[in-house]
């Protein structure tokens, strides 16, 4: 079992020590270690048991801090991190070799954030070092939101857990990188696409599914809860799987399930903000329910619904 608690000071003498931590982020929960120290980097994959071909994000208190990190902010990049940060934007950049090549995976990109949470920018202004912090979840698993979804599966393996409550966003930062100084998108996430786009203008989306060790680790699966799950129209679902206990997690409408099957409504107000909140939660109590399989929709394909879908889509395959 790890401590479970909001004392920021606690932290920050754990990371000193080259231990590796669960801490509160504004999209999930991150397993953090020190991002120079190459046996906490070690320990974050051990932890997490996770591929070594799949690089870590770093994170900082500012942007004076991440300058130490990377060669040089292209004035795109420069934008998004002003209108940004802190907050659930990760920018890919050339790294200085300061930045160990375990955490990047070989590669001369550093992914790195600065974000948005009381509690982990207080942590992060005390350190002397940058955090490397992947979702803090076994590779392959849905991210956690609260301090206990890190406790369920990690409590185990770590001695302590910065609480800052659930995760305001829930979902995992927006991945940026450039080409010839122009935007592409490597993940949707926190931030809307709609919002970027009024910034920097049009971005292209890269959601390449790849293993490919210098591309992003969009792994396909890699947002799979345990339970089978279905993304579809939800009446025709039901129809279908009548015969087995189903779970339904549905935008705002109320299906009425029937004899053991349940139903989560991430928003009865229909805000996708507060969909995206209260999705990976959804998916960890379905999948810990004694139902047969999850059933789910298509979001509306505007502000976080795109990255809702996308979440779900790789879940589903
Ligand atoms: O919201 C978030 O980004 C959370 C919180 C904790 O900050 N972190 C997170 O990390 O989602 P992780 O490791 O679960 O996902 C990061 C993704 C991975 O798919 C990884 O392959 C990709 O970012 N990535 C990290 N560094 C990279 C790099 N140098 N080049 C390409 N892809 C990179
Ligand atoms: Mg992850």
């Amino acid at each position: 079992m790890a401590k479970i608690s909001k004392d920021v000071l606690e932290a920050v003498k754990h990371l000193q020590q080259g231990e590796v931590i669960g801490i509160p982020t504004e999209t999930v929960y991150g397993l953090a270690g020190n991002a120079l120290n190459e046996h906490a980097i070690l320990r974050i994959f051990e932890v997490k048991n996770r591929p070594k071909f799949d690089p870590l994000i770093v994170h900082v208190a500012n942007l004076d801090q991440a300058r130490d990190f990377v060669l040089e902010f292209p004035s795109n990049a420069l934008q998004l991190a002003d209108q940004f940060w802190p907050g659930p934007l990760t920018l890919l950049l050339d790294k200085k070799p300061i930045v160990p090549d375990l955490l990047t995976a070989g590669s001369q990109r550093v992914a790195i954030r600065i974000p948005n949470h009381p509690l982990t920018l207080q942590m992060l202004e005390q350190l002397e070092f940058p955090i490397a912090a992947p979702s803090a979840n076994p590779f392959g698993y849905v991210s956690p939101t609260t301090s206990q979804h890190v406790e369920d599966q990690l409590g185990d393996k770590i001695s302590f857990i910065l609480d800052g409550g659930p995760c305001a966003v829930g979902l995992e930062s927006t991945i940026i990188g450039f080409e010839a100084e122009k935007p592409i998108i490597y993940r949707l996430g926190g931030i809307r696409l709609e919002d970027l786009e009024s910034s920097v203008g049009r971005v292209k989306l890269n959601l390449n599914l790849s293993s490919n060790p210098l591309a992003p680790g969009m792994l396909k699966t890699h947002y799979a809860p345990l339970k089978k799950i279905m993304v579809g129209k939800i009446p025709d679902l039901m129809t279908k799987y009548q015969h087995k206990k189903i779970g339904i997690i549905s935008f705002k409408e109320d299906f009425k399930p029937l004899n053991g099957s349940t139903q989560i409504i991430l928003s009865q107000r229909g805000d996708l903000n507060e969909a995206a909140k209260n999705l990976f939660s959804a998916l960890r109590i379905m999948d810990q329910s004694d139902i047969d399989l999850i059933i789910t929709q298509r979001f509306p394909e505007k502000g976080l619904g795109k990255a809702i879908n996308d979440r779900l889509h790789r879940a589903s395959s």
